[in-house]
């Protein structure tokens, strides 16, 4: 199932946060558009295609990751450690899937494995740790974001991939 964005839900009181969550939905959504709209996943187009957007998707959650430590720093959160080791935890658990992913070929079912640890891992962890950020945002950060409106990275990185494809 894709996810949904529901502002009132999710949101960490902090608009960067928020958007980088957002991305991040949208980066796991892509994964199951390009499933969808694989019609030969065996091909070497579409593993390249494979290996980029989970590349892609390791990069930004680490970038994010970064980014949301340094606001539980600035805001002296008391889950500043849980959510670094949570963070820490991740990371080898992707590097793992990837590692055991990208050894063979790239299947449908590897891939469905990896959007299903993926997806239930970071809406757990946004619901358990990141929203505790509500309690302590700073206040002229404070207010609604309308980054929902603006077109995703993930789906500005689907279109650059085909461009790239459709010019090779
Ligand atoms: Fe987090």
């Amino acid at each position: 199932m894709p996810l949904q964005w529901d502002q009132e839900k999710y949101t960490t009181g902090h608009a960067h946060i928020d958007e980088q969550h957002y991305e991040l939905f949208d980066g796991l959504n892509s994964l199951l558009i390009f499933l969808k709209d694989s019609a030969n996943i065996e091909s070497h187009e579409e593993q390249e295609k494979a290996v980029e957007l989970i590349n892609f998707l390791g990069e930004y959650a680490v970038n994010h990751f970064q980014d949301e430590e340094e606001m539980f720093a600035q805001c002296k959160h008391p889950l500043k450690a849980v959510n670094e080791e949570a963070h820490k935890r991740f990371v080898a658990k992707y590097l793992e899937y990837k590692k055991e992913l990208t050894a063979g070929a790239i299947t449908r079912g590897s891939l469905i494995k990896l959007h299903i640890f993926l997806q239930s891992w970071l809406v757990k962890h946004i619901l358990q740790v990141d929203t505790s950020l509500r309690d302590y945002v700073v206040q002229e950060e404070a207010g609604q974001a309308d980054f929902t409106k603006k077109q995703g990275v993930f789906v500005r990185f689907l279109s650059l991939f085909q461009k790239k494809k459709l010019a090779a």
